[in-house]
């Protein structure tokens, strides 16, 4: 597998000598791709970026420029927005569990949409019914997502009448109805399934209810090919669209991307910093590790390619973090040629869930992000972040 700097002159190790090591580095013009094939793929719906999954303010810009709205689940995430001027209008807040501080901090920023997935949930809202919209979250167990988002989260199909029934009783507007197939999730036919069962509810709904429900959101879950093979994502949602377009009129479509838009923006630069054999086997000790950016392997369950910049006769190897934990490996059994000290190894696709859920363990800092590409049309263009 090759994966080249994407600043035109200067070569990883370039940007390493410059910047530093570890690196991450955040290519602008793939995030544009990326958001870009995926509207493509799905016209007819309204994308809100999941911010968890890269949660930096130059991708919150560029995605903003792009005409993508957000997806908030947290107070820090809607600072994140505030500080980056972004209006609410563009936000929908879809954490199921929240605290009635996070209720009122979001609707004081404005954002009125809400998620909510069992009665205990819905009774929070009744003191803020005149101003807020719900989205009733229904859970859609998939064993062919990598990541479970139906377990923790989500309403039973069967108990979805009894739910809106005690909604209208207390007065609450219940203006849609939202899903997360899981994460990576593999075959289309989940998202089909789960669109089908809602449009069902939806139109069900419309005869026995004042006021009829008006949006569906179709979470996230696209997936993306960490060994570098592109999905076909117009093939993916294909069939998505087909049931999309069939839908009763008057129901906006929205969904709530992560992974799909990031994944691909941003490659890992880590260095040899130190080697051993053990029981035979080369051991290299990268400066990153599963405590720091390689951290979705451990919580995301990814597995991201990694390549050696020195060339050469290769033989099994393990490559570990820079902590003193031993669960910090991030790759046994990985062919690779006799590295030195300092030494590049290449990751990328790892812009979802890699610096998000990075740590400080051992008091090591988390790991520099550049942005290149920043602008549109300015190949040499490198802004530096924290
Ligand atoms: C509520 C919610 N929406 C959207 C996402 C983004 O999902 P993905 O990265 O699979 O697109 C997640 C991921 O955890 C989520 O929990």
């Amino acid at each position: 597998m090759e994966h080249n700097s994407p600043v035109k002159g200067r070569g990883w190790q370039n940007l390493v000598t410059e910047f530093g090591s570890p690196l991450l580095v955040l290519d602008c013009n793939v995030l544009r791709q990326q958001y870009r094939k995926l509207k493509n793929a799905l016209p007819s719906v309204d994308h809100y970026f999941a911010i968890k999954a890269l949660p930096n303010e130059m991708v919150i810009n560029v995605l903003h420029k792009e005409g993508c709205n957000f997806d908030i689940a947290t107070q820090g995430e809607v600072k994140l927005l505030e500080k980056n001027r972004i209006s609410a209008k563009k936000t929908i807040h879809t954490h199921p569990i929240k605290r009635d501080i996070d209720i009122r901090s979001t609707l004081r920023f404005g954002c009125t949409t809400f998620v909510v997935d069992n009665e205990y949930e819905l009774e929070k809202f009744v003191r803020y019914k005149e101003r807020v919209g719900l989205l009733l979250r229904i859970s859609f167990p998939n064993p062919n997502a990598v990541v479970n988002l139906s377990k923790k989260f989500g309403l039973a199909v069967n108990s979805v009448q009894e739910f809106l029934t005690k909604a209208d009783k207390l007065g609450i507007h219940i203006k849609g109805l939202s899903f997360h197939v899981g994460s990576q999730s593999k075959l289309q036919q989940s998202h089909v399934d789960a669109i089908n069962t809602c449009l069902e509810i939806i139109t069900e709904s419309r005869t026995k209810r004042d006021v009829p429900m008006s949006v569906l959101d179709i979470g996230g879950g696209f997936p993306i090919n960490y060994d570098g093979i592109g999905i076909d994502i117009e093939e993916f949602c294909e069939p998505i669209n087909t049931v999309i377009n069939d839908r009763p009129k008057n129901i906006r479509v929205i969904a709530e991307p992560g992974r799909y838009i990031v994944a691909p923006a941003m490659t890992c630069l880590t260095s040899v910093i130190g080697k051993a054999i053990r029981d035979g086997i080369p051991w290299y000790y990268l400066d990153d590790g599963v405590y720091n950016s390689f951290s979705g392997q451990i919580f995301d369950h990814a597995i991201y390619p990694k390549i050696s910049a020195r060339k050469g006769d290769t033989r099994p190897s393990v490559l570990a973090g820079p902590t003193c934990d031993s669960i910090d490996v991030i790759s046994e059994n990985i062919e690779l040629p006799e590295l030195d000290i300092g030494d590049l190894i290449i990751a990328p696709m790892m812009g979802a869930y890699t610096s998000a859920t990075a740590t400080e363990f051992n008091s090591l800092p988390r790991t520099y992000i550049i942005a290149v590409n920043v602008a549109e049309h300015n190949d040499n263009e490198i802004t530096q972040l924290i």
